[in-house]
């Protein structure tokens, strides 16, 4: 086993990179990374420097051997790497304001990863990330690549089935915010919390929740009755859920369900938020903003607490607790995307899915579920012939597949809202969607 690992991580000037270093900090004696590559294209360049530059300042202050290299020259930096984490917003946040606000006009939910905003995200990234993929075969063969970038169901499927790579683990911060919300309801240590999960990135469930081995589902799920208790995370409007159908639904929805199980509030209230404090994306560049006035303070050394204002927060743990389990061959239970293989009935075999995985050095093996219930199973199996029709279009440029994509998502509600969608769409994000305008 290699004591000293080379990590690159393409979109190393986002706002989240301080919470990653302080994960392999945190973590330097079972995940020796000892050259940590951050990477970014020119418009981030200013970014990459200031976030840099902190990293730096974090490891000499913790004390640790990890050299930092800022470069735009991604090829440069995936020589020989061991692991790759991707997180890059194609577009940046300007992009994501577009993907929320102009399917409001439309009576549509705007949203980052669900709908249309969704189905963009995920044209604008998918052809970018299947070209990092061949530099990746070329260049580190043997890395494994742990895409974060959303939606991140999507992508990840997109890689195992565009890319020939195999060694590919999707990660979202999701469920750990779903374990830290249920340990904070029960008033108990995370860790005595197990919570098995299934479904889709951004569509996955708790079929289960064990306290100390033992199923406390029922009582979750009347904490989550509780119209006092949103266990929502930061980017999402914590609606609280009709009591009895959480308790009829007897699993653990994930704070996206509400777009799902809440269509017409969740749309009026973006519809507000719309004209007042801004959308999501609109808030969140102010966030931005503070957190890199913040990172150029010379005498910053640690990641501060201003950045768990993001929905992302706690990503790094999934990710760094991932990377150790894989190298130190673990075979601790850890929710990942991956190819489900069986796992879940009435998901096909080689689509991606969210779920409990043994995490070996061979990669994460996911544990069978049997099937979703059928009152959620309908759900996930239509969220995934969206994915698999949106990476279809994002690879082929085809408009015809894109508008299949956008008319049989769930939150549209019908093929001329589509069409129109579509059109402005594709339009507003012309210089990011170089495959529909050949
Ligand atoms: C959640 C999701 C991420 C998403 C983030 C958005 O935690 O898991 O996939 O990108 O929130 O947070 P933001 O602060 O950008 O709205």
């Amino acid at each position: 086993m290699n004591k000293s690992l080379k990590m690159v991580t393409i979109g190393g000037g986002s706002s989240y990179t301080p919470e990653l270093v302080e994960g392999l900090i945190k973590r330097h004696d079972e995940l020796p990374v000892t050259e940590l590559w951050l990477v970014d294209i020119a418009e981030g360049q200013k970014k990459l420097h200031i976030v840099g530059e902190l990293a730096k300042r974090m490891v000499r202050k913790a004390g640790i051997q990890m050299d930092i290299h800022l470069t735009l020259d991604r090829r440069a930096a995936l020589k020989d790497a061991d692991f790759v984490t991707t997180q890059f917003r194609v577009g940046l946040l300007e992009a994501r304001i577009k993907d929320e606000k102009i399917p409001l006009k439309y009576g549509v939910i705007g949203q980052e990863t669900n709908g249309p905003g969704g189905l963009f995200k995920g044209l604008r990234t998918i052809p970018v990330i299947l070209e990092m993929a061949r530099d990746i075969e070329e260049l580190c063969p043997e890395a494994w690549l742990i895409n974060f970038t959303n939606p991140a169901g999507m992508v990840t499927e997109a890689l195992f089935r565009y890319s020939h790579l195999q060694k590919i683990v999707g990660l979202c911060n999701v469920p750990i915010g779903i374990k830290m919300g249920v340990a904070k309801a029960l008033e108990v240590d995370e860790n005595r919390v197990d919570i098995q999960f299934a479904g889709l990135n951004h569509m996955v469930f708790g079929l289960d929740v064990f306290l100390d081995g033992k199923s406390v589902k029922d009582q979750v799920l009347e904490a989550m009755a509780d119209p006092a208790n949103a266990m929502t995370m930061k980017n999402i409007s914590g609606e609280a859920w009709e009591p009895d159908f959480i308790r009829g639904l007897d699993l653990i929805p994930c704070g996206y369900h509400r777009y799902y199980y809440k269509t017409r509030d969740m749309f009026e209230k973006e519809l507000e938020a719309s004209k007042t404090e801004g959308t999501r994306a609109e808030v969140v560049q102010q966030v931005e903003k503070e957190l890199f006035e913040l990172y150029k303070d010379p005498n910053l050394a640690i990641k501060p607490p201003q950045l768990e204002k993001r929905g992302g927060a706690y990503y790094s743990d999934a990710a760094c607790n991932l990377m150790s389990s894989i190298y130190n061959d673990r075979h601790d239970i850890q929710p990942v995307n991956t190819l489900n293989n069986g796992a879940i009935a009435s998901i096909p075999a080689d689509a991606v899915a969210e779920i409990n995985c043994v995490i070996t050095k061979h990669g994460p093996k996911p544990i069978t579920v049997g099937d979703l219930p059928i009152s959620v199973r309908g759900l996930v199996q239509q969220i995934k012939s969206f994915e698999r029709v949106a990476a279809e279009a994002a690879v082929t440029g085809d408009v015809k597949t894109a508008l299949v994509a956008m008319t049989i998502n769930p939150l549209v509600p019908s093929d001329k809202i589509a069409k129109r969608l579509l059109d402005e769409m594709l339009e507003a994000h012309q210089a990011h969607l170089p495959q529909f305008f050949k």
